[in-house]
């Protein structure tokens, strides 16, 4: 998929993704040696988004399982297409001479079989990348659907038979930990935690979303992101929050954040009644900004921005 390390940190980049080098690391070994990538860590720190740059950085396609409570084995690996499958029982009966037994290995064949996700992967003839978004949100039954895939490479579907992969895709995991992941998948795969980016980082990636912003723009914005993960919110703002606070802060046309701007810039920083309660505090947003300035002349002085 890549041929060098330094091909993985250049494509991450082109597609507009950050990373620092022990994930880009990762990523490279995970292609490799053709290992799932298991990926935790806050909402909107970038877990998704690093299954689709990876595959736009590799030029290939994202197959995508959206897990939820009740996913069962019909989403995640496909069912056969019972009207397409009467259709055909009835055009068959319709001429003479039906071999019964030829029929019904017929219906039963990939031909009828509407693929879902989950064996569409396995089936590119160059590595696709499987996207398994929110792992967390399914029971440990489909967890366990999981371990042939990631182990053999190959899916054993009732009446269908044993689907072997023709290419290995590149596995990527995503959880919030709302459930933990069972001990088998995480044997088997990398682990990467994705943490919230520091400010350097932070300000790189709202240096890409708003480009004709000066550096001092980005460096707030990251000053801003964390001195809000600094003040123990209810919901800190994620890498996405912030790139969404900075297009609205440009759509004000206004450069930076001040202490006045508190009652208009509240809704899009405060996500909860406490969290808004917390920043109302008398100098509460005052000394946010002031800690924001600080973490932003920091930054600047990093020379990264
Ligand atoms: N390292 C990064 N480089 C560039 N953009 C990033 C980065 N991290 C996050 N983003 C931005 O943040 C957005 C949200 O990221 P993403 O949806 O991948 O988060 P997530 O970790 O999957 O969140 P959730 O757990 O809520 O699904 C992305 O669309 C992207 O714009
Ligand atoms: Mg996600």
């Amino acid at each position: 998929m890549f041929p060098s390390l330094q091909d993985v940190e250049a494509g991450l980049r082109a597609t507009g993704y950050i990373a620092d080098s022990i994930a880009t690391t990762t990523v490279y070994l995970a292609a490799r040696l053709q290992k799932p990538l298991l990926l935790e860590g806050p909402a909107g720190s970038g877990k998704t988004q690093l299954a689709y740059a990876v595959a736009d950085a590799a030029c290939t396609t994202v197959e995508r399982l959206q897990c939820y409570e009740g996913i069962n084995e019909e989403k995640a690996i496909g069912r056969f297409d019972e009207p397409l499958q009467r259709l055909c029982v009835d055009l068959k009966t319709k001429s003479s001479g039906v071999d019964w037994q030829s029929l019904q290995t017929e219906l039963h064949s990939q031909q009828f079989f509407s693929a879902g996700p989950l064996l569409r992967a396995l089936q590119y003839e160059k590595p696709c990348v499987l996207l398994i978004d929110e792992l967390d949100k399914v029971n440990q039954a489909f967890e366990a659907l999981l371990l042939e895939l990631l182990s053999v490479w190959q899916l054993s579907i009732p009446k269908l038979g044993t689907i072997k992969a023709k290419s290995i895709p590149f596995v990527v995991l995503t959880s919030n930990e709302e459930r933990r992941i069972g001990d088998p998948l995480r044997r088997r795969s990398f682990y990467l935690r994705v943490e919230h980016p520091t400010a350097e980082r932070e300000a790189e990636i709202v240096a890409l979303r708003t480009p004709d912003s000066s550096r001092e723009f980005h460096a707030g914005m990251a000053g801003l992101a964390k001195a809000l993960r600094g003040w123990s919110l209810e919901k800190p703002p994620s890498v996405s929050e912030i790139l969404d606070f900075a297009q609205a802060l440009k759509v004000l046309g206004a450069e930076r954040v001040t202490a006045e701007m508190r009652d208009i810039l509240l809704p899009l920083l405060a996500k909860t009644e406490a969290d808004r309660r917390k920043l109302l505090l008398r100098d509460g947003f005052a000394s946010l900004v002031y800690d924001a300035q600080q973490y932003s002349a920091k930054t600047l002085r990093g020379g990264i921005a």
